[in-house]
């Protein structure tokens, strides 16, 4: 696996983790807001995040590589109601598509036709999650 690739799948992991991150500390806010339907949904979000990162660790591994792991930033733990909440979801996943993205052009670039096959079950999983949340908040508002 060339280095850049691999550079970036690490940082995808980070990425991935600190969704996770972001997620349950959501989920801690709502629960204390006494919104615990929100909370549960957020808590199951964590944990898919997670998967997502443990999808790219075992990938990494499969091509031989060893993953490495980075700092995980500091998720915001406060929000101005559901409304602002989910739009911070919905905003933080359209980045993650972002990086998919970006990730899957290097792939194209670097002629990495594995890890562009591998990619694709991410570009999928985005298109759904951004509908998910078109969704929820047009409900909401
Ligand atoms: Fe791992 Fe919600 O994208």
């Amino acid at each position: 696996m060339k280095q850049t690739i691999l550079k970036s799948i690490n940082e995808q992991i980070n990425a991935e983790f600190y969704s996770s991150y972001l997620y349950l500390s959501m989920s801690a806010w709502a629960n204390n807001k006494g919104y615990k339907g929100i909370a549960h949904w957020l808590e199951i979000q964590a944990k898919e995040e997670h998967a997502h990162a443990m999808k790219f660790y075992m990938y990494v591994q499969e091509r031989n590589e060893k993953p490495v792991f980075s700092k995980i930033d500091e998720p915001a733990s406060d929000w101005n109601g559901i409304i602002d909440l989910y739009e911070a979801v919905y905003t933080h996943e359209q980045k993650i598509t972002d990086l998919i993205n970006n990730l899957y052009s290097l792939a194209h670039d670097e002629k990495d036709h594995a890890t562009g096959t591998f990619l694709q079950w991410f570009i999928n999983e985005q298109v759904e999650e951004e509908a998910q949340l078109a969704d929820i908040l047009q409900k909401l508002e």
